[in-house]
């Protein structure tokens, strides 16, 4: 599987990288799991600017034909979003608007985070955008509450329920891609 770990905030300081690498690193701990990390830090899509509906692929900017056989070449992707104001990170929209029939089916996982409530809400705003797509989500999501409090020397430290929802997340995950016809 290749799977995309896509880090949705990109604040100076932000937990996002932290939690991030380690979604990465527990994803690349299962056997047969290409794992490409996309940081919306550094892959540094402008606000939305193509003159075309993302359905007509018609793409003007050579960034956003890279951030669609990005998004092509994965089998699966994981969000991994920040809560702000009760909703989901803006750079998350403006990439997921970038594109339209690439998203289509693609399985998505959810490790959200943020204050009190684990990022439950941005998850709750976002689920309509996913539906759109026409992408494949699961009825769980990773959350992890207060997140400052899991991060040591730009570490993120989880919990053991951390590691036990995300292990469980990226199984059910997996099952969501179809398999390849070998005969
Ligand atoms: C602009 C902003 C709005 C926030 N709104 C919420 C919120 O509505 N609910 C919540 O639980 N945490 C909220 N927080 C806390 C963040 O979820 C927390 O700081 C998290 O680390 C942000 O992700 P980041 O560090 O990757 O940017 C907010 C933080 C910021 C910067």
């Amino acid at each position: 599987m290749r799977l995309m770990v896509l880090i949705a905030s990109t604040r100076v300081g932000r937990a996002g990288g932290p939690v991030g690498a380690w979604v990465a690193e527990s994803a690349r701990q299962a056997e047969d799991v290409e794992v490409d990390v996309v940081d919306l830090a550094e892959f540094a899509l402008p606000m939305l600017a193509e003159p075309n509906h993302p359905r007509l692929k018609a793409y003007t900017s050579e960034l956003t034909w890279e951030w669609s056989r990005r998004v092509e070449a994965a089998d699966a992707v994981v969000f991994v979003l920040p809560e702000y104001n009760h909703s989901y990170s803006a750079p998350l929209k403006n990439a997921i608007d970038h594109l339209h029939g690439e998203w289509a089916g693609k399985p998505v996982g959810l490790v959200s985070y943020g204050g009190l409530s684990g990022g439950t809400r941005a998850v709750v705003a976002l689920r309509p955008v996913l539906v759109n797509l026409g992408m494949r989500t699961l009825a769980a999501n990773v959350e992890i509450a207060w997140v400052a409090e899991h991060l040591v020397d730009g570490v993120f430290l989880p919990s053991e329920r951390h590691e036990r929802a995300l292990a469980a997340h990226l199984v059910a995950l997996a099952e969501l891609v179809p398999a390849v016809d070998t005969v």
